[in-house]
């Protein structure tokens, strides 16, 4: 069974997906780095040449590229993913739905350091915009999920284990 990864830019998707995916001994894939590495430039770059909406689709093919592929991996998906219904369907069928649930003073100081190349906080107001995405993507997130975990406050490994717990794997 894959594991898939789901949450807000600054949750933590990649670090604790590759970490959980170490200690299952199974392969990560986080869509994004996907993308950058089958278009050969970034995120932001696709952004920026091709628009959003161009990086959308690119998203729901690599999603369906993976329903197609066989064997178990752990994936961290974009933060956006979930929202499109073509998306939501893939990644329902794909394994068990992990929440990575974080609050919003929590991702606000992530993103602080970290807002360079996420074009979808580019020139927005931060904390603004992070708000008010969360409020539209909330309910996707918490319709997709089979687990939700907190992870304001925990470490990387502590996450891994309560996931793993949550999981039963
Ligand atoms: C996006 C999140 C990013 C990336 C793109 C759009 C979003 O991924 O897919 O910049 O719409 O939330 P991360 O959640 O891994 O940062």
């Amino acid at each position: 069974m894959s594991l898939i990864l789901e949450g807000f830019m600054g949750s933590g998707k990649s670090a604790v997906g590759e970490r959980l995916a170490s200690k299952l001994g199974i392969p990560f894939i986080d869509t994004d780095r996907e993308i950058e590495e089958r278009q050969g430039c970034s995120v932001a770059d696709i952004f920026s040449s091709s628009g959003e909406e161009a990086f959308r689709q690119m998203e729901t093919s690599m999603l369906y590229g993976l329903y197609l592929s066989e064997g178990n991996a752990v994936i961290s998906l974009g933060g956006g993913m979930p929202v499109r219904a073509a998306n939501a369907e893939i990644i329902k069928k794909l394994g068990k739905v992990v929440y990575l649930k974080a609050e919003p003073e929590v991702l606000i100081s992530r993103l602080e350091k970290e807002a360079e190349g996420r074009p979808m906080l580019d020139g927005y107001d931060l904390g603004r915009r992070v708000s008010s995405l969360l409020e539209e993507r909330g309910k996707y997130y918490l319709d997709l999920a089979d687990i939700i975990i907190d992870v304001s406050w925990d470490d990387i490994d502590r996450i891994c284990e309560r996931i793993l717990e949550e999981s039963g794997l």
